[in-house]
């Protein structure tokens, strides 16, 4: 069976939008564990946009799941790993003007300087996950680093109007996926996967974790607007 983290940024995001206390990041992870996500996902943004250092301080202490923590591999984040402990940490590359994770990180490039990172975070017990983007020279890279694992940019395949081009983003999955596991490294994926887009990535097998964010935010957004104006317009009504 895949596992599913739920990645709980985008309730950050709307919190600092006011700089306020509400939606909680904390309580959202609550809510997502008890509807059956197998881990909590959280990405520590150098330029601190959604999550904060005491979202993560105080979610190392209520996640009951497994606390994926995705961060660039700069010196400052593996110190708060290294303090924090989540159970994974993926790398990610992090440019600050950058919506969202827009590429994978070029590994074969950064390889020599991602290896202290990694090798800091698997000897301190965490399973490192390297984002890249599903190449085959990407995969070979992240073994020679020493990270246990991948996590395969689905975006391109996302982003792919339907046809061939999106045929074609599945298939460089799939091949990832199979050059993956001839590595030995475990395999995960994520970003961009909705409740359209996901079957077919499900359908390839051999992905053991999915982090997705966006899509569940948003529908939540949307299945829970109904119930939350009812409960105001009882108030405004009733009084
Ligand atoms: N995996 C990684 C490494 C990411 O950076 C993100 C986005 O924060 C996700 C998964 C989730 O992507 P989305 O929010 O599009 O589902």
């Amino acid at each position: 069976m895949a596992l599913l983290g739920v990645n709980i940024d985008h309730v950050a995001t709307v919190r600092q939008a006011r700089g306020g206390r509400e939606p909680d990041p904390v309580a959202a992870a609550v809510l997502a564990e008890l509807a059956g996500a197998d881990g909590i996902t959280v990405h520590l943004r150098e330029d601190r946009r959604h999550i904060q250092d005491r979202d993560l301080h105080v979610l190392r202490r209520t996640v009951q799941t497994r606390l994926n923590l995705e961060m660039a591999a700069t010196e400052e984040m593996v110190r708060i790993a290294l303090e924090v402990r989540p159970e994974a940490v993926t790398l990610v590359p992090e440019k600050r003007q950058e919506l969202t994770t827009e590429g994978g990180l070029d590994v074969a490039q950064l390889h020599p300087s991602l290896e202290s990172a990694i090798d800091a975070l698997q000897q301190a017990g965490m399973l490192v996950s390297l984002f890249i983007d599903p190449d085959p020279e990407q995969v070979r890279a992240a073994r020679l680093s020493g990270a246990r694992a991948i996590e395969i940019h689905t975006g391109a395949y996302c982003e792919a109007p339907a046809g061939e081009q999106r045929d074609r983003e599945l298939e460089r999955i799939r091949t990832a996926i199979v050059a993956g596991h001839e590595a030995g490294l475990q395999v995960h994926a994520g970003h961009g996967l909705n409740y359209n887009n996901v079957q077919a990535v499900l359908a390839l097998g051999g992905v053991r974790e999915y982090n997705i964010g966006h899509s569940i935010i948003s529908r939540a957004v949307l299945v829970g607007l109904e119930r939350a104006v009812r409960e105001m317009a009882a108030l405004v009504h009733g009084a």
